[in-house]
């Protein structure tokens, strides 16, 4: 989604904000725009609709630009088209106060309306322009930055996070935020303002996260920090410790294939993490108790998009190992039900960047209703990484392309771990089992490399389906969360239209859809449904279907005229979820590049969702 750079210090401010840009371009965007300070004050905006590569060389890559102080904004059109004037940075009539903005105002047009009868114009549609007349309202009383943000802040209802510069102070940056991530880094004389790492990693590993409604200013090479009353607060910096080249495409064509390529060394790096060498699991890290384990009565594990597939795959795996109900919810939902909570509960989040704004909202719902709650998060130091009670960290390093792989897969890694441990507190599985289960999970990164490196088959096969115009995946049990997560990889980058469907659903409705050349995809790897699969298939056959198969590899029991079958190495069945979606990863992937897409910036689409 938008992304946020500032930068004040020595250099000119420009191209270091156009670098920090680029680093967020893989968050998704439609416009770009930066404003620039000189140390007389003079603010200069500069903003284009389209690609940043636009906007860099209209700026001759910022050098045409002279302060030493900025911001940069990259939008994701939420309120008013995608065009130049509604681009961000957005000002007040004398462009004195120039600001950039993720997040929504939700208020916005009641405060619009309250500020035109107070004489002010609007010259675009957005909610930006709004806060920013806002502040500027608040500013005239008494000219103080801070005292103006915090009156902002609290007036406004919506997620924020907000970089300001104002005319008065012109060696200065002003930030504030809600809802919204946003980190700040000093090297030296300079500092750097940033909606998210990669924008400032090269330049700094050190960083400050900004709380929910605290306020900074930034100076060369100084911070500080308030609180909404003004009152100053300390922070200490976190020391990031990524790789930089985990954010560079390392001689990959699109960093999808580079992150899925990532996937038996994230799966081991995640497995590691508290598997131990007699096969226990160890969450301590987590800051979870055995006992509080043990006092677990229920589960309800809630996520968006494909970190809700990793829920609907934990549910099977959970409830079959320890025998605790589990509950799976998609957090744009369940945020808005009257919840039902009862002693006992632990609430899973599941989120890659920490900061999915509808499961940041079912977080905070749980823990006001008085539930624990368990976070498994990939970005260190993200808002659902603080404040959930406990937190597994996945061990996917960064992921750019917007299309998730190898934080999916570090997501059911860490949910295999922690039904282990929920079974080992509740006694329910034997130590023959739980061996058993533990050496599965080894042997995962070597099994997924094998489907890896038989990647040319998955080529042919979507060279093959490159014209189909619709595609249904099918499974039961966790095939059919295999199926779900297959299904949205082929449709959020392929654009093929794509349904996922509990096999046994189908004859309920969506059989009807099945024409001649219709592609089915069906699931084979869970033993105690495969001969139902396999009929469900055999019925879309008859009604003109072309089938593929993704089987366990000893499987036999086939559908009859199968057009296509791929074959996926013997695992424990509980974590076939991990080998059956790679070959589906790799065939949304080989279909979206034969089309012609943009493989890692799918349309519409934005890595990290902070809006709801
Ligand atoms: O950062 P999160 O894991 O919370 O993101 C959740 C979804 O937005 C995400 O999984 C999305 O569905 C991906 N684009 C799927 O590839």
């Amino acid at each position: 989604m938008c992304g946020i750079v500032g930068y004040i210090g020595t250099q000119k401010a420009a191209p270091i904000l156009l670098d920090g840009l680029k680093k967020l371009e893989y968050r998704g965007y439609d416009s770009a725009g930066v404003a620039v300070q000189t140390s007389d004050g003079v603010i200069d905006i500069r903003k284009e609709m389209g690609r940043l590569r636009i906007l860099a060389e209209k700026l001759d890559g910022g050098q045409v630009l002279e302060g030493r102080c900025g911001i940069g904004h990259t939008r994701w059109a939420t309120h008013g088209k995608p065009d130049s004037l509604n681009a961000h940075p957005h000002t007040n009539a004398e462009q004195s106060i120039v600001a950039v903005h993720n997040g929504i105002i939700e208020n916005y047009s009641e405060l619009k309306k309250n500020l035109a009868a107070r004489g002010y114009e609007f010259y675009s549609e957005t909610d930006t322009e709004v806060a920013i007349k806002l502040v500027d309202y608040y500013y005239r009383g008494h000219k103080d930055p801070i005292k103006a943000l915090s009156e902002f802040a609290l007036r406004v209802r919506g997620s924020f996070a907000l970089a300001v510069l104002f005319r008065d102070y012109p060696d200065e940056i002003y930030a504030v935020r809600k809802d919204s991530p946003m980190i700040v880094g000093i090297a030296g004389g300079e500092s750097y303002l940033a909606s998210d790492v990669p924008a400032i990693l090269s330049y700094t590993r050190s960083v400050y996260y900004v709380d929910n409604l605290q306020l900074c200013r930034l100076g060369k090479g100084t911070v500080e920090f308030f609180n909404l009353d003004g009152e100053r607060v300390e922070k200490s910096p976190v020391e990031i410790t990524w790789d930089m080249k985990a954010a560079e495409k390392g001689g990959y064509e699109h960093f999808m294939l580079k992150e899925m390529h990532e996937q038996p060394a994230v799966i081991r790096d995640t497995v590691n993490s508290a598997l131990q060498d007699d096969n226990s699991v160890d969450l301590s890290e987590t800051g979870i108790s055995e006992e509080e384990l043990k006092k677990v009565r229920r589960i309800i594990a809630v996520g968006c998009g494909s970190a809700y597939h990793v829920g609907v795959a934990a549910q099977y795996v959970i409830e079959e190992l320890a025998h605790v109900p589990v509950r799976v919810e998609l957090a744009s939902e369940y945020r808005y039900r009257t919840p039902l909570f009862q002693e006992g509960d632990l609430v899973i989040v599941i989120s890659q960047s920490g900061e999915t704004a509808d499961s940041l909202a079912a977080l905070r719902l749980a823990k006001n209703h008085g539930a624990k709650t368990f976070a498994v998060v990939n970005v260190v130091g993200s808002a659902i990484a603080r404040e959930a009670d406990f937190v597994f960290y996945t061990k996917a390093g960064p992921e750019i392309s917007v299309a998730t792989t190898k934080a999916y897969s570090a997501q059911l890694a860490a949910v295999y771990l922690i039904a282990l441990k929920l079974a080992a507190v509740r006694g329910t599985v034997s130590a023959e089992r739980n061996a058993e289960l533990a050496s599965a999970l080894r042997s995962l990164p070597q099994k997924v490399q094998m489907l890896l490196d038989e990647k040319e088959e998955i080529k042919r096969f979507a060279f093959e389906a490159m014209n189909k115009k619709d595609v249904f995946f099918i499974g039961r049990g966790i095939d059919y969360a295999v199926s779900i997560e297959g299904s949205l990889k082929l449709k959020e980058i392929s654009y093929v239209h794509s349904e996922a469907y509990a096999a046994g659903e189908l004859k309920h409705g969506t059989i009807s859809l099945i024409e001649d050349g219709t592609l089915v995809v069906g699931l084979l790897t869970q033993s105690g449904v495969i001969e139902k699969t396999v009929s469900n298939m055999e019925e879309t056959r008859t009604r003109g279907a072309v089938l593929a198969a993704f089987t366990a590899e000893n499987n036999r029991k086939l559908p009859a005229g199968s057009d296509w079958t791929f074959r996926i190495p013997e695992t424990d069945e509980l974590f076939a979820a991990s080998l059956a979606v790679v070959p589906l990863q790799l065939f949304a992937y080989y279909l979206s590049v034969l089309r012609g897409n943009d493989v890692d910036n799918p349309r519409h689409l934005a890595k990290s969702v902070t809006v709801e």
